[in-house]
């Protein structure tokens, strides 16, 4: 990797010359355009040796120094952006899959302007100062009495409902009816869990303009400061290899397990007539799998409004226990003042769990999509990077894999809920009579 990092550095000039460069070469049938890490690009260079390297970048990361330590050390990551045939996007994740052993991720950029403003944003946002939001939320834990009472309605028995619901269909991919009807059950299912009494709470459903699948999206309105939100969100889409219609990916831990966590946090919330005082948003992304599609359209929609979003949490896998520690922050496209903040909220919420630190090593689910525009996002998994579950991506990611046990989940979901309403209501003193429950 370091051998191929230097190899690119010296061939390549810096991205707005590779741009042109690159333009002198023949049209593709389906131009796509991808960025990926050097590892895997040295993958697809076998695969395809025409493909097209537009530019690159270093990303500086914090990474733990060894996998129970909560020390961080400053690395790097090299991203290349690269132009390919749309049809080579499967294969590549394949070839990923079974040289490196790891899942085959790329992410895709509709155009080429954009892979490489992607490029550009990553190397110029290299202090990590979040560009897109407002100020930095004070990440004091203040609304334990809120918490409580929710915290005491969580049932397992709901998480694995949400997770057999889901996984009976067919797989959830991105452009098969199946995924489509996956959405359309999640949107009816989020919406069967307002009271009609809400009237301040709706599901939305998200149209993307080039693939049928949709993301789904609850947002319960802030009563004091609705400008102000808080996104938690998981992926709904599930793939496996196979045609779209016929392969089987019932997706059980990888997604279904963080929908199904987000699920029942809706239910409780409704259950327990919360009222936050910023908006919660609650987002099921469609087309994470091919590229973290649905949620790059997502967080560059809320780039363009004035809502300002004060934090975005990823719940991407979290029914598998595969190390002893419980809950792994991983520390790569994210932010590392809100990890703090989870390590605090499990210490305070889940007391007797342990965190640990791991990292992806690339742009690995849809808190990426986020943090590349600026927003502070983490993304608390269920084991270490080198421990993931291998069962995912397959027509064997089933409960069966947990032993269709929900305690894993539970943790996730009990921190997600401390997150959304620690974040979600305003301290005792900003929050004035209209806040009481
Ligand atoms: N849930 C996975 C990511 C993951 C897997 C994180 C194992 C940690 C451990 C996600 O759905 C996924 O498969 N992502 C792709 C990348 C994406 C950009 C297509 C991947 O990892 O290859
Ligand atoms: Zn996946």
């Amino acid at each position: 990797m370091n051998r191929l990092a230097t190899r690119w550095s010296r061939a390549l000039a810096p991205w707005a010359l590779a741009l042109g460069l690159s333009s002198a070469l023949p049209a593709l049938a389906a131009p796509a355009w991808i960025t990926l890490s050097a590892d895997a690009l040295a993958v697809l260079q076998r695969i395809v040796p025409q493909a097209q390297v537009l530019g690159q970048a270093e990303l500086p990361v914090a990474v733990p120094e060894g996998p129970r330590s909560a020390a961080l050390r400053s690395a790097t990551e090299t991203v290349v952006a690269v132009e390919i045939d749309e049809k080579w996007l499967e294969i590549l994740s394949l070839m990923v899959h079974r040289e490196l052993q790891r899942c085959g991720g790329y992410v895709f950029h509709p155009t080429r302007a954009e892979a490489l403003a992607t490029l550009h944003r990553l190397q110029t946002q290299a202090a990590a100062e979040p560009l897109a939001v407002g100020p930095a939320p004070s990440y004091v834990l203040d609304n334990p009495q809120q918490v409580a009472p929710l915290m005491a309605l969580l049932q397992g028995s709901h998480l694995i409902a949400t997770v057999d619901s889901l996984a009976a269909f067919q797989n959830r991919r991105y452009n098969s009816s199946h995924g489509v009807a996956a959405a359309s059950w999640l949107a009816a299912h989020w919406r069967s869990l307002i009271p009609a009494t809400r009237r301040d709470v709706r599901v939305v459903e998200i149209t993307h303009p080039t693939w049928a699948q949709k993301s789904v999206m609850l947002e319960i309105a802030g009563t004091l400061r609705p400008q102000e939100t808080v996104v938690l969100g998981g992926h709904l889409d599930s793939i496996a290899p196979g045609t779209f219609e016929g392969s089987r990916a019932p997706g059980a831990d990888d997604n279904a397990s963080g929908i199904a966590a987000l699920t029942e946090l809706i239910r409780v919330m409704m259950a327990g007539s919360y009222r936050p005082g910023r908006t919660l948003r609650f987002i099921g992304y469609a087309a994470e799998e091919v590229g973290l599609r649905g949620s790059a359209e997502i967080a560059a929609d809320f780039l363009s409004r004035a809502d300002q979003v004060v934090g975005v949490l990823q719940l991407d896998m979290t029914a598998f226990q595969g190390d002893s520690t419980d809950i792994w922050l991983y520390t790569d496209y994210t932010n590392a003042a809100q990890n703090a903040f989870l390590a605090t909220l499990v210490a305070r919420y889940l007391p007797g769990f342990t965190v640990g630190y791991s990292a992806c090593g690339y742009a690995c689910s849809d808190h990426a999509s986020w943090h590349t525009r600026g927003f502070r996002a983490s993304f608390p998994h269920e084991a270490s990077n080198a421990n993931y579950n291998r069962n995912i991506h397959t027509a064997n990611d089933t409960t069966a894999v947990f032993g269709n046990n929900p305690q894993h989940m539970l943790k996730f979901t009990r921190l997600a809920l401390a997150y959304a309403v620690e974040l979600g209501s305003l301290p005792r003193g900003l929050r004035g009579a209209a806040a009481a429950p």
